[in-house]
């Protein structure tokens, strides 16, 4: 026999099935983007033993002819391309001809289907290569591929598998991405006998809501800008949700669930000023675009996909989410939900940045529009818009009007839905933030020259820091001379800034500008370095405010984008409705 020879099927099949079918979860993607393809509008989903004992996806598609059953298993065979042009402009999920004859080497695979112009069904049978003839059987029109025993004939991938547990989850998740891709379409998932999952034909928020619970709803905002050629819509969470992995975060391309590397490193930054680097943003975001602007032929899974204009997409993603995070204050939550009657948008995600005056009166116009406030939530959630009630007086500024600080910490305001907490220092350090970057960007943060410099014990180092530095400190509004080796006076800063803090936050700019060097501090590390300084503008807890300065804080949140949170992320008010109260209370029951 010569050194070299051919393959036989099975093993070739065998070795292509390492790659496209790794787990039950991954045939269980296969199967169900099939379906799909065929143009189902019902997928049931049956498994047991975590997908490992079996796997059975039914769907009412359009079937398969007799005379193709045996094609469908066989590898390289697909109704979906017939050329290269056609590969270069995918708009089905599977394309390759690999996946039933992937499944068929590594488990006992089943097919039956029916076709609107057949009688009865047909089945056909495959086991460790080898298929059955066509016969007949039982089926609607519609198609039911049954996995048993995966990797049965394979024991060393077989025992790679985990737990009966971890592939459900594994299966699960898969389940639930594609679910969440099409809401036209109706699921159900059973494990063991028992329904996990029921999902009928639903709107795109509610499916949303159902899958990834309703307070994501409520924390979400919704996303939606087109261009000519790029379109991205969903929703995402505002920080208070924010999650300590990755779970809650479902990004697809043309309908396909990818992780994407430029999108992702796009949705990273649109967070990155509003989330504490720790936590993970929450997202459910479809983008779509012309198929030939995008190479899905690049990973196995398909799970990984190829953007012609990177450049233009990782833009367009930021910009989008970006400025819908950047809610001001006055801005309400709660966009997925479970209403399904398409409304106006509220006012605050087409005003941003109008007067309190002006919000107040497109909030009312919104309310007439719909007829109505924001859904009944039955859960006490910070958001604007709660349900309309004899006592709502148009008259309030969005965050009413103060009445009393609490314990130092918190600004009691009454508005027209009730009640309102502020965090004063959270939202002050926002405010601050927001304000230093817009003067910085147009280089003019305003100094104070101090009547009486500040003076103080310093580190040479920071002395020759402060030497080496001037032009930086001037362009933030510092004035910090070195007045002997080891002295260092505060001369002038931002008016910003409290006189009190001017040591420390001399040391913490210093610091910043010699670990990074002034450019990095002024450019990428901008933010962190306005981060800082904030926090030390920012009024503290147990400083006594008057009404007057209270209210002139609430104004400022008003105006200013993303004080929804204050720079880590925290959530910087909270509503309190009249209703919530009364719930609380038990009135009128
Ligand atoms: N549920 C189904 N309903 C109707 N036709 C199906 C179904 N599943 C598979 N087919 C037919 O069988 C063919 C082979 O399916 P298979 O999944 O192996 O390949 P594919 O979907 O064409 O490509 P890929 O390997 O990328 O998934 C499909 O092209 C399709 O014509
Ligand atoms: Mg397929």
């Amino acid at each position: 026999m010569p050194a070299i020879h051919l393959l036989p099927d099975l093993l070739i099949n065998q070795i292509a099935a390492g790659e496209v079918i790794e787990r039950p979860a991954s045939a269980l993607k296969e199967l169900l983007e099939n379906s799909l393809d065929a143009g189902a509008s019902d997928i049931a989903v049956q498994l047991e033993g975590g997908g490992i004992k079996l796997l059975r996806v039914r769907d009412n598609g359009k079937g398969i002819a007799r005379d193709d059953l045996p094609l469908a298993l066989m590898r390289h065979a697909t109704s979906k391309i017939a050329s290269l042009d056609d590969l270069q402009r995918v708009a089905s999920m599977g394309f390759r001809g690999e996946a039933l004859a992937s499944m068929a080497a590594v488990a006992q695979l089943s097919l039956s289907s029916s076709t609107a112009l057949d009688a009865h069904g047909w089945k056909v049978e495959a086991r460790d290569g080898q298929m059955s003839e066509p016969a007949p059987t039982s089926h609607a029109q519609g198609s039911t591929v049954e996995l048993r025993e995966l990797y049965f004939n394979t024991p060393a991938r077989r025992k790679f598998l985990k737990s009966e547990a971890t592939e459900f989850a594994h299966c699960e998740e898969t389940f639930k991405r594609i679910a969440l891709s099409r809401p036209d379409v109706a699921f159900s998932l059973q494990h063991n006998g028992r329904t996990v999952w029921q999902l009928p034909v639903q709107p795109p928020a509610e499916r949303i809501a159902a899958i990834l619970g309703e307070e994501f709803g409520h924390a979400a905002v919704s996303v939606e800008r087109q261009t000519a050629n790029l379109l991205l819509q969903g929703f995402a969470a505002l920080p208070a949700y924010s999650r300590s992995t990755r779970d809650a975060q479902y990004f697809f391309v043309n309908g396909r669930f990818v992780r994407d590397k430029v999108a992702g490193h796009a949705l990273r930054q649109a967070y990155q000023d509003i989330l504490h680097h720790q936590r993970h943003p929450a997202f459910v975001l479809f983008l779509d675009l012309p198929p030939e602007q995008v190479d899905v032929n690049v990973h196995p899974a398909k799970s990984e996909v190829r953007f012609r204009e990177n450049q233009g997409v990782h833009q367009f993603i930021f910009h989008t989410l970006q400025q819908a995070l950047s809610i001001p204050a006055s801005g309400g939550q709660g966009a997925a939900g479970t209403d399904s009657k398409p409304a106006p948008a509220p006012p605050q995600q087409q005003h941003i940045g109008l007067g309190a005056a002006q919000q107040a009166a497109a909030y009312r116009l919104w309310e007439m529009q719909t007829g109505k406030g924001e859904r009944e939530s039955g859960k006490i959630t910070p958001t604007l818009y709660s349900p309309l009630t004899t006592r709502h007086s148009p008259e309030f500024p969005p965050l009413g009007y103060a009445l009393a600080q609490l314990s130092g910490i918190y600004i009691l305001a009454q508005n027209a839905h009730g009640l309102a907490v502020v965090d004063m220092h959270a939202a002050h350090e926002r405010i601050v933030y927001e304000k230093f970057k817009a003067a910085l960007d147009a280089e003019r943060i305003a100094t104070q020259p101090l009547l009486i410099p500040v003076t103080f014990h310093a580190e040479p180092l920071d002395v020759a820091t402060a030497e080496a530095n001037q032009q930086a400190l001037d362009r933030l509004g510092f004035d910090i001379a070195p007045l002997s080796p080891t002295t260092l006076a505060v001369r002038a800063m931002p008016v910003m800034l409290r006189q009190a803090e001017a040591e420390t936050v001399a040391f913490e700019v210093l610091r910043e500008l010699r670990e990074y060097g002034a450019s990095r501090a002024l450019t990428e590390r901008r933010d962190e370095l306005l981060a800082t300084i904030a926090c030390h503008a920012a009024v503290r807890a147990n400083h006594a405010l008057s009404i007057t300065e209270m209210n002139a804080l609430l104004r400022e949140m008003e105006q200013t984008e993303r004080t929804g949170q204050c720079n880590h992320g925290r959530p910087t008010w909270f509503q309190l409705s009249l209703t919530d109260l009364d719930k609380m209370f038990m009135r009128g029951k």
